[in-house]
């Protein structure tokens, strides 16, 4: 997954673009460049490496055009190198290209473009693309204004994979095309100015105004006009959208790193994500038109989804299937969608994912289309692929989330599904309305728990202070704080580089406590009741051989318990069990982030990681 910007006004267009790309690092950041008009020639800088190492490239400071184009790289074909760092332009330097997505059949349009005397100077699947649009341009005789968005469209044609592109041309210098499919790509509309992004939040400290372009949609930009064509370059008009995100909600607004911020912005993210939806203890869906026929049509349901989505499926999964009495599976997208899975008219399919790009969560979406499924979509981003394929769209309001870890989304998704399990509770008249009541009263206090548990953060640190150093740490609970265990660990991995695995409680002695040894850390969750005792139990076997234990409970669990048998002990506040997933993860979303600083670590951009998986 790569970022894109691009500018067309009367400002200067590099510190534009760079800014732009420094807001889409997220998306990739082992190298970056810039493509700008400078007298009707194109300019290109480019470097291997983090968007700030333009900042230091003397003559991106002395660049001065108003039109351009720019890209930040998280390399897929080719290693991370000046060479393949965007931009790429064709053989006669007439055409500069910035492209986010992969074309999967490269090597054949490389091998027919050197068929006809064409060099390539790098590795990358996107070089053919400027090479094409010159080849198609300059074939083509007639030199009306279209002449370019013409080659552009020929170009497409040939490409199969996703991309998101935006063009330069120095035989045209006052105008920039873009096209995109399967990648995302937004226009922001300015006064005598346009910008060009991969994402909102990267321009919306310039804008409000948006358009969203479709798959396979043509956009022709001058400084003052934005023209679209279809597939067929037939030209239509498109309304804009208006954003009521301010730019604040997009940049660090005074916190260390995004990760800290939306940590910190989870009692909002929940509060609107509940929003409008309970009106006088109903749940409400307005835009699912669910009928009980439907409902109790269903043979099941699935929840498909990657990584901390996927976490968000695992923690509502017991709460969808006691409301609903509908049998109810959660699968990793990626093997979802190619073991030919038993869905058909009597399942209903629900896609959790927080951007709404995400590649296998996107085709396993489509299969469960084919198959006949109704498909539901569940994510954070207006506008985003998902929404577009899905049958429904139901959004957690989290705000733009930057950091690579998720936080926000997670707690907003389980607080949207847990809703959403009401919802068919409801309709199915599998709920008392006093149960019903006692659990949206005990949600619309959530985010003020969870506020208090933000405020108790120097025991976190402190035990953070203590593990940072550690090679593994295991994470154990039972039933729904079995979920809680996989996402927390899941975070201490990928941002602190600790090697970490969770367990269900119970399965312990079937292997895994072989590797508990004296000093081994153990971080133990137990807001469950019912389940308690066992848990103790097998926190007391680990005990017995040395490990350091860290748990996290619940007050109605603490009060009851000798917690001094325990290393550490975290309390948070009592809710209702299919709520305490959103409660018991904060404090050790915190413990990850602390030790991540506590290594010295970009938390923000973990290695290897891109915010947005949208290719296999
Ligand atoms: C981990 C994380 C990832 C994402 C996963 C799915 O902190 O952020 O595991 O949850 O890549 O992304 P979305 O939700 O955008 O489909």
């Amino acid at each position: 997954m790569c970022g894109i910007v691009g500018y067309i006004g009367n400002q200067k267009a590099a510190p534009i673009l760079l800014s732009g790309l420094t807001k889409l690092e997220y998306r990739g950041y082992d190298s970056a460049g810039i493509a700008v008009m400078e007298n009707g020639k194109i300019e290109v800088q480019k470097d291997k490496g983090r968007v700030s190492n333009l900042y230091k490239i003397k003559e991106i400071e002395n660049l001065q055009g108003n039109i351009g184009i720019a890209h930040t790289r998280w390399a897929t074909h080719g290693i991370p190198s000046k060479e393949n760092a965007h931009p790429h332009t064709d053989n006669t330097k007439k055409f500069a290209v910035v492209h986010n997505g992969i074309i999967e059949n490269y090597v054949e349009l490389r091998k027919e473009l050197e068929a006809e005397g064409y060099s390539f100077y790098s590795q990358t699947d996107t070089e053919v693309i400027p090479n094409l649009i010159q080849y198609f341009y300059d074939k083509d005789d007639k030199n009306d204004e279209l002449k370019i968005v013409r080659a552009v469209k020929n170009t497409t044609d040939k490409l199969i994979g996703s991309y998101a592109i935006e063009v330069l041309c120095n035989e045209n210098p006052d105008i920039m095309v873009v096209v995109r499919k399967d990648s995302p790509l937004v226009i922001g509309k300015g006064n005598n100015e346009n910008y060009i992004a991969s994402d909102i939040p990267a321009i919306l400290s310039y804008t409000k105004d948006f358009y969203l372009l479709e798959n396979l949609e043509f956009a022709m930009l001058s400084r003052d006009s934005i023209r679209f064509f279809d597939k067929d370059l037939k030209e239509f008009n498109k309304k804009a959208d208006t954003i009521t995100w301010n730019a604040m909600a997009a940049d660090k607004n005074g916190y260390e790193d995004y990760m800290l911020k939306e940590i910190y912005e989870q009692p909002t993210a929940i509060r609107e994500t509940i929003g409008t939806r309970v009106n006088e203890g109903i749940c409400k869906f307005d835009e699912l038109n669910f009928t009980k026929e439907y409902l109790s049509s269903l043979k099941q349901i699935y929840i498909v989804a990657c990584g901390t989505a996927m976490h968000a499926g695992l923690a509502v999964k017991s709460t969808i299937e006691r409301m609903s009495r509908i049998h109810t599976q959660v699968d990793i997208a990626s093997e979802f969608r190619y073991r030919d899975p038993l869905v058909d008219e009597k399942t209903l399919c629900i896609f959790i994912t927080q951007s709404g790009e995400t590649a296998d969560t996107i085709a396993a979406l489509k299969l469960c289309k084919e198959k006949g499924a109704k498909t539901l979509a569940v994510t954070n981003v207006i506008g985003s692929s998902i929404t577009r394929e899905a049958d429904y769209a139901i959004y957690t309001h989290a705000g733009p989330e930057i950091a690579v870890a998720s936080t926000k989304a997670y707690t907003s998704q389980i607080t949207l599904l847990v809703l959403l399990a009401m919802y068919f509770a409801q309709i199915l008249n599998n709920i008392s309305k006093e149960e019903l009541g006692n659990i949206i009263k005990e949600m619309l206090v959530l985010p003020n728990k969870v506020e208090e548990v933000l405020k108790s953060t120097e025991q976190i640190k402190d035990i953070a202070k203590h593990m940072f150093k550690e090679k593994d740490v295991f994470y154990l609970g039972r039933g729904i704080d079995y979920t809680t265990a996989q996402e927390a660990s899941l975070k201490v991995k990928e941002i602190s580089y600790i090697h970490s695995e969770s367990y269900a409680a119970g399965e312990l002695k079937h292997g895994t406590i072989a590797l508990i040894e004296k000093g081994v850390n153990v971080i133990g969750i137990m807001t469950d009741t019912n389940l308690v005792k066992k848990t103790v139990s097998n926190m007391e076997e680990i005990i017995t051989r040395g490990a350091i234990t860290t748990v996290v409970l619940s007050e109605e669990v603490a009060k009851d318990l000798n917690t001094d048998i325990f290393t550490n002990v975290i309390v948070v506040p009592n809710t209702e069990i299919y709520l305490s997933p959103i409660i018991t993860v904060v404090p050790l979303q915190l413990l990850a982030y602390y030790i991540s600083k506590e290594k010295g670590l970009d938390v923000d951009k973990p290695r290897n990681l891109a915010k947005s998986v949208t290719v296999e």
